[in-house]
């Protein structure tokens, strides 16, 4: 019998914590539940003691899980670990996840704390963490650049104190496999108490490592591996759950370990996360780029012909490509549509809510014909757009663009109960009509990308555009779907300005000591 890995995924906090990732509660929910019907262990919902906004999402996602264990992280003071405990109550099987860093250059720099200090408060966390569940997860943050007596020491007594997972994180992505499975056989070996933990492991990619090191602490011992859909998270990002999933699956032979991951819903997942945060997958990546199973050269695509294996180490399918993604079409009904809905795991909340997106869904179904998962998915991100997200709204777009002619742009904008209009010409016509809404908004923000993917395949597949702007340090993504590129553009830039508009502030959990 081998071992069960346990999948914990953080796309909802690390992930989100990537500049410009933030999610609305309502995309949170969507990712939680394709994360359930992909069978993770654990779904970190998020950091609740950020803002009154997390605490609701981790509290709504703990609420409506039931197959997953729903995690929330805290940092080791008394009022982050008491917020988690609370948002997490109406858990089926809840975790609070506590953290203190260990290294020296942040216990000195960022913490302004002595040794002894960290380790009397994370001792207290896990603690006060325990008046709330039983299952607790304790990260000395930067474990990969701490002092290994200072480790043993540490999480002997974090365990000693009710932690039952020891999570090491490779926090800036510093470790190279070698050391860091070593890193985890001594920690092991030599804290007397060990085994009274799950050992986990936290690795970040800034060397590109973050799977190698993950898989290298599971050959020595971890069963845990905290992972995140496409490798999403800060700077580099995390470990790739895909890449750790199906290396785990793929090399049997090796692992002493098996997850017991739905690895059909993997591709579904990616593009609902690169969707939602429009932060797009490269087409070489690892099991969800577009090319990962394409074979271009005619010497590979006749060995495939001959015989699969020759070229191909998995299965398209087992990972969900050439799923039958044709769900909708012209003749579907409201039934139908809902249905589909529901087993994406969307819920709109009211009949009145389903008429109107139904209403929608037929538009487009007679504009494309074919409706399918992914322009279900950006149909509904725009249903979810509520009155006070929605400060300035597209009215009408006019665009003239001809050869050898300068474009130009009409847009009208709302904005409350007013309207306004400018017209303007541009370098072309996306940037005539961003220069027009920039006339009536006056953002100053800095545009750091524009983007436009097809959702689907075929010259009728909608546009899905995404802006990310910048001001004042502050980062949002905005998105827009459409048939038409230029109107899915204009609802783009509108969406970010909206998101740049908003107060709402998110705190984050390593960087705010
Ligand atoms: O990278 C890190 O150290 C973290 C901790 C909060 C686990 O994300
Ligand atoms: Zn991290």
């Amino acid at each position: 019998m081998k071992d069960h890995l346990i999948i914990f995924d953080t796309t909802l906090r690390d992930g989100e914590q990537s500049p410009g990732a933030s999610m609305t509660n309502e995309e949170k929910m969507r990712i939680a539940k394709q994360l359930e019907r992909l069978k993770v262990d654990v779904i970190e919902a998020g950091f609740p003691a950020s803002s009154n906004g997390d605490f609701a999402a981790v509290k709504a996602i703990a609420a409506a899980i039931k197959d997953s264990t729903v995690c929330g992280l805290a940092r080791a003071n008394e009022q982050d670990v008491r917020r988690a405990g609370e948002a997490l109550k109406p858990a089926k099987s809840g975790r609070v996840h506590t953290f203190i860093a260990s290294s020296p250059i942040h216990m000195k720099m960022k913490l302004r704390m002595t040794p002894e200090q960290v380790l009397d408060q994370a001792v207290k966390a896990v603690r006060w963490a325990r008046e709330y569940t039983d299952n607790v997860e304790f990260s000395p943050e930067d474990a990969g650049r701490s002092e290994v007596d200072f480790l043993c020491r540490l999480l002997e007594a974090t365990i000693a104190a009710g932690a039952n997972t020891i999570n090491i994180p490779d926090t800036v992505g510093y470790t190279l496999p070698w050391q860091f499975g070593d890193l985890i056989k001594n920690l092991r070996e030599r804290i007397p108490n060990a085994d009274k933990a799950v050992w986990s492991v936290h690795c970040h990619n800034d060397l590109g490592m973050a799977v190698a090191n993950s898989l290298a602490s599971v050959m020595n011992g971890a069963r845990q591996v905290e992972c995140t859909i496409n490798g999403l998270g800060e700077r580099a990002g995390n470990a790739s759950l895909e890449e750790v999933v199906m290396a785990v699956k793929t090399r049997k032979d090796v692992f002493p370990c098996t997850t017991r991951i739905d690895t059909t819903q993997i591709v579904a997942a990616s593009k609902l996360v690169s969707g939602i945060t429009g932060f797009p997958v490269q087409p070489n990546k690892a099991i969800v780029g577009a090319n990962a199973f394409s074979h271009e050269s005619g010497i590979h695509q006749d060995g495939v012909l001959k015989h699969r294996e020759t070229y191909e180490i998995m299965r398209a399918e087992d990972v969900g490509w050439n799923a039958n993604k044709l769900v909708l079409g012209k003749l579907s009904g409201r039934n139908a549509f809902k249905n589909r809905l529901g087993e994406l795991g969307i819920d709109l909340g009211s009949e009145d809510a389903v008429n109107h997106a139904f209403a929608r869904f037929k538009e487009l179904a007679d504009k494309k014909g074919e409706v399918f998962d992914e322009d279900l998915h950006a149909l509904v991100s725009d249903e979810q757009i509520t009155p006070e997200r929605e400060h300035y709204k597209l009215i009408a777009l006019k665009i003239v663009s001809e050869t050898g002619e300068v474009p130009s742009a009409m847009v009208t904008l709302g904005t409350g109960d007013s309207e306004h209009s400018v017209q303007t010409r541009g370098d072309g016509p996306i940037d005539a009509m961003f220069r027009a809404i920039e006339l009536m908004v006056h953002s100053k923000a800095r545009m750091l990308l524009y983007s436009v993917n097809a959702i689907t395949t075929g010259t009728d597949a909608q546009g899905e555009v995404t802006v990310r702007l910048e001001r004042e340090g502050r980062i949002v993504n905005g998105l827009g779907s459409d048939t038409d590129i230029l109107v899915a553009s204009a609802k783009a830039y509108i969406n970010a300005l909206n998101k740049l508009h908003s107060k709402q502030q998110r705190l984050n959990p390593q960087l705010a000591a």
